[in-house]
């Protein structure tokens, strides 16, 4: 859709790669003639390391979810997951963040790309929980210039109710939703499920449980990350707006 609006020729196509062969697949697609790549789970931290030079916000990550491949044989790395999240919350939702707690389920690839610019917004607090604990205090640790960040497990989240709490686990995926302790909920928080699919998910369902004040999927982080995508690849933003609401309509 993006491409037909904006009067660009080219393929999108889908490959699903073991993490073995991550690298070497990669490469091999990027050799024979892929201009562009996105990349998800669970290979945002793989595609990090496989770069030639990563732009400074994916280099702040460490999480790459978008590549570039140039004529000089450069490979560029980007991650376009903050700022796909950030425009879906604030442009779509309508949701400010500045001085708004807020609460990150999962430690891993998904997080770790929108941790800075979420932190850029001024928040109150942010907390980061994890199964494995360590993961999310190494994260908390790691963005400990840009803010108070808290890492911790599900068990020990603290400081209840949260305006928005943000599930970047790939546990929607697996169909299943983290044990959370109660009082997390108010009907003033937004729950956000980086995941999505077609109707509700354990996140999305957990939130109607507690009656939540708005809950939403990451529908609109998803085109608006590959808005980003193919601005770095082709130079146009295209509008997101048709996608969206195509979207909707499936829905
Ligand atoms: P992504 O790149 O999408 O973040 P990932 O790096 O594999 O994918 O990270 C998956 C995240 O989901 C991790 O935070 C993981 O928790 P662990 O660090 O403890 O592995 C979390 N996760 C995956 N399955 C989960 C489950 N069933 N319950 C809770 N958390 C889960």
């Amino acid at each position: 859709m993006f491409a037909k609006a904006a009067a660009q020729n080219l393929v999108y196509r889908l490959f699903d790669i073991p993490p073995d062969d991550f690298r070497r697949e990669t490469l091999r697609l990027l050799t024979g003639g892929v201009r562009g790549l996105n990349v998800t789970l669970p290979h945002k931290q793989a595609a990090a390391e496989l770069v030639n030079e990563l732009t400074p916000r994916a280099a702040r990550a460490q999480a790459v979810n978008t590549i570039a491949f140039f004529e000089d044989a450069k490979l560029l790395g980007d991650n376009t997951d903050g700022i796909g999240l950030i425009r879906d919350l604030e442009h779509n939702l309508n949701i400010a963040l500045a001085d708004k707690r807020v609460l990150i389920l999962g430690a891993g690839g998904a997080a770790r790309g929108v941790i800075a610019p979420l932190c850029e917004r001024e928040l109150r607090s942010l907390t980061i929980a994890n199964r494995t604990p360590y993961k999310a205090r190494k994260l908390a640790q790691e963005f400990s210039d840009m803010g108070a960040i808290e890492g911790c497990t599900f068990g020990e989240i603290e400081r209840p109710p949260y305006d928005l709490i943000i599930n970047a686990t790939a546990a929607s995926l697996q169909g299943v939703m983290p044990e959370l302790p109660g009082g997390l909920v108010s009907e003033a928080t937004v729950c956000y499920d980086m995941a999505y699919g077609r109707g509700l998910t354990p996140f999305t369902r957990w939130a109607a449980s507690l009656k939540a004040g708005r809950i939403s999927k990451g529908w609109g982080m998803l085109v608006e990350q590959a808005a980003e995508s193919f601005l770095l690849w082709r130079g146009i933003r295209p509008s997101t707006q048709l996608v969206l609401a195509a979207l909707n309509q499936e829905e």
